[in-house]
């Protein structure tokens, strides 16, 4: 099979999200400290008649019907999430009731786990399936996407929800490029021990150094590999058109452009870009190990003001849906894909190459390359992403802190029938029904 990658997309939005212009009067913060310290517009959230289990079905069973899939032309199922309802039971076992009328049993593929970065390794699996002498002919579906929440502090406000669900196949308009520059170490910057809760342990600031130092390692092996596979070519961020990158929040994403941009530099200044860059003001790092300057607030200040216009072209055409909907772990990257297929028609698309960089704490992380091979005008339709996100409805903060303690209290709960109202979704949408006294669960569509 040839030019294996993404033949459909979709996202799963829940209806409700709060301002984080209402969230920083709620707190009592200083005005400014998450929609501009942060970047922050909107966060969506969901209360208890939501979990993990009923966005997949949500968003798996609208990519079904709207790219018209035959279920039993269906292969292969990969779920990348970290939120996890049970510690055995994979959610991918939901979703084969998708398949069951059709009688569809044949179907591979599991969870996979690890923060934001599952999404990611369930798109390798796919591709690699497709790729492989087991390959039998059927496509692939990939689900990602997370409920993220924080307990009460200064990472509750970059939270938020969502998922996306994609198909895989050959001949697809978006091609996975063969190149992968990975990171993976050993580190506790974010993480989720307690299984009571739903919240992690998070260490921000660790967090932040992390993905940094990992965006630093994955370019530059991604470079060093292609520069390997294609001596002749010059190998920098002017050879993409978009940078799509895990968003947890706004102002992160501008940093890790800015960083790019940065790498890009230092490997040949005597780019463009850089022309009016002068010894005095480079002195100060030039020759500064690399990961010296993660948290360099000069090298930060003078890339990040490079790449302003840069940034505008490149990587803001990619944030509409994280800046309606917040973080959604491991549906963050894909949601920013389908951003930017849902927000340019598929015509201009076409041609186009665009970078990927994909983190998850704890470490996993991989940067690589998607070229646009055909139309992605029936995604760009299918999405109707500009309506579907302006029709999500900004409520008032304090539902978000009573759905927030809600889920808190209902979290472990069985025996139990969700209080959520269904009208606080979008018609289509699955939602749960019921968790009996086996925490056996029952879903229903709206
Ligand atoms: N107006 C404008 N800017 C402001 C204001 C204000 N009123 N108040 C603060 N700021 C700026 C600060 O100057 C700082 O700017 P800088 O980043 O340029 O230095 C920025 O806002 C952040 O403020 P801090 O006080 O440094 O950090 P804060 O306590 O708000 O915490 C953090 C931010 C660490 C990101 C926190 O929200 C967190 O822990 N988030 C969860 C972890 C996370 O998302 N990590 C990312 C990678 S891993 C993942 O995907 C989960």
């Amino acid at each position: 099979p040839q030019n294996v990658g993404i033949l459909g997309i979709e996202m799963y939005l829940p209806k409700r999200c709060i301002s984080e212009t209402d969230l920083e009067t709620y707190d009592g913060v200083s005005t400014g400290k998450y929609t501009i310290g942060l970047g922050q517009q909107y966060m969506a959230y969901i209360d208890d008649r939501e979990d993990i289990i009923s966005f997949a079905l949500s968003a798996v069973s609208s990519l079904l019907k709207k790219y018209d899939v035959d279920p039993l032309n269906v292969g292969r199922i990969e779920v990348g999430t970290e939120t996890l309802i049970d510690k055995s039971k994979a959610v991918k076992t939901h979703l084969m009731d998708l398949f069951a009328d059709a009688g569809n049993t044949d179907i591979e593929g599991i969870d996979s786990k690890n923060a934001c970065y599952g999404s990611t390794a369930a798109l390798f699996n796919a591709v690699n399936w497709v790729e492989s002498s087991s390959w039998d002919g059927r496509l692939a579906i990939v689900f990602c996407g997370d409920i993220a929440v924080y307990e009460e502090g200064a990472a509750r406000a970059v939270g938020g929800a969502g998922a996306c669900a994609m198909l895989i196949g050959p001949n697809a308009p978006l091609v996975l490029e063969p190149v992968h520059g990975t990171h993976m170490a050993n580190t506790y910057d974010f993480y989720k021990p307690d299984l009571s809760s739903e919240y992690p342990y998070v260490d921000g600031k660790l967090s932040n150094v992390t993905y940094t130092g990992a965006l630093d390692k994955c370019y530059a092996t991604y470079r060093a590999k292609m520069n390997k596979r294609f001596p002749d070519e010059k190998v920098n961020m002017d050879g993409f058109d978009y940078a799509v990158f895990h968003s947890p929040y706004g102002k992160l994403v501008q940093k890790c452009h800015g960083r790019l941009l940065y790498h890009d530099w230092l490997a040949d200044p005597s780019l463009p870009l850089y022309s009016g860059l002068t010894e005095e003001v480079t002195a100060p790092f030039k020759n500064a190990p690399v990961e010296k300057t993660i948290t360099d607030k000069a090298v930060e200040k003078i890339f990040v003001g490079l790449g302003k216009k840069l940034y505008q072209e490149r990587v803001h055409p990619t944030l509409k849906c994280s800046e309606r909907c917040g973080n959604m772990y491991t549906g963050s990257l894909y949601g920013c894909l389908a951003s930017l297929v849902g927000s340019i028609p598929g015509q201009q698309l076409e041609g186009k190459r665009i970078s990927m960089f994909a983190y998850g704490a704890g470490c996993a992380a991989s940067f690589f390359g998607l070229s646009v091979k055909g139309s992605t005008q029936k995604m760009f339709e299918v999405l109707d992403l500009e309506a579907r996100l302006a029709a999500m409805e900004v409520r008032p903060c304090q539902e978000y802190v009573d759905a927030m303690n809600l889920r808190e209290k209902t979290h472990t709960l069985k025996d139990y029938t969700p209080v959520g109202s269904v009208d606080d979704l979008f018609p289509g949408s699955y939602y749960l029904e019921r968790v009996d006294d086996q925490y056996r669960r029952t879903y229903g569509v709206v």
